[in-house]
């Protein structure tokens, strides 16, 4: 078998956010009588939050807003996605996720999660996998986010591993170019797959199981 371990994504891959972080910035947005749809969300899958307040703001044409008022925006955004946040529960971790990630450990694979997400270790907790994984490797200990690999080398670090023998899971076309850029294959769901950004396009987290085998 190539690979010794698997760095997964969080928000779409391990649960699905996608919706709370829509909300939390729609809300946002309407504050500021900003145009925000679904669309311009999915801009936002795997991009850090500051990143993401400016691709919300490229509809903004209000006077100019200042670093700290920014900085307000994006905490307004995350305290609204935090309370959707503190709703979830182990139910919200699908049986699939779930089975594919204890069938991987069996395989005595190593797993880790390499976010772009400061909420990692609240999210993680949520779904009842605080201390699941064996490397966490997410928004609180990178200067750079995807597309730059960063996430992912640490992530590889933490474990001992190099990135030849790890394989990152991603949903995000940023996510999957990160992986690539730190030299790690890649197996991508939902919109990355569909872009054919991967090395394996999967329809669901499932087929890892497939991947890994023998
Ligand atoms: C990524 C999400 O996982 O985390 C992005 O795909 C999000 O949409 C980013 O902007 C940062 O998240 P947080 O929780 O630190 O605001
Ligand atoms: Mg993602």
């Amino acid at each position: 078998m190539k690979y010794q371990a698997i760095i997964f994504d969080l928000d779409g891959v391990i649960c699905f956010t996608d919706e709370y972080h829509y909300l939390a910035w729609k809300q946002m947005a309407d504050s500021l009588g900003v145009y925000f749809d679904r669309q311009i969300n999915n801009r936002l899958r795997g991009v850090s939050r500051m990143a993401s307040l400016e691709i919300v703001l490229e509809r903004y044409s209000g006077p100019a807003l200042s670093d700290e008022r920014k900085v307000e925006l994006a905490t307004m955004k995350n305290d609204i996605y935090r309370e959707s946040l503190a709703q979830m529960s182990p139910a919200d971790l699908s049986d699939e996720v779930r089975d594919t990630l204890n069938g991987l450990r069996e395989r005595g694979l190593k797993l880790a999660i390499g976010s772009s997400s400061k909420n990692t270790p609240f999210i993680l907790g949520q779904l009842g996998l605080g201390s699941f994984f064996d490397a966490v490797s997410d928004g609180n200990n990178i200067t750079r986010s995807k597309p730059d690999p960063e996430v992912f080398l640490k992530a590889a670090e933490m474990l001992g591993l190099e990135p030849s023998v790890c394989l990152v899971v991603e949903d995000a076309v940023s996510g999957a170019e990160a992986g690539h850029a730190g030299g790690f294959d890649v197996a991508c769901v939902g919109d990355a797959a569909r872009a054919g950004s991967g090395d394996y396009n999967m329809q669901s987290v499932a087929e890892l199981l497939d991947i890994t085998a023998g």
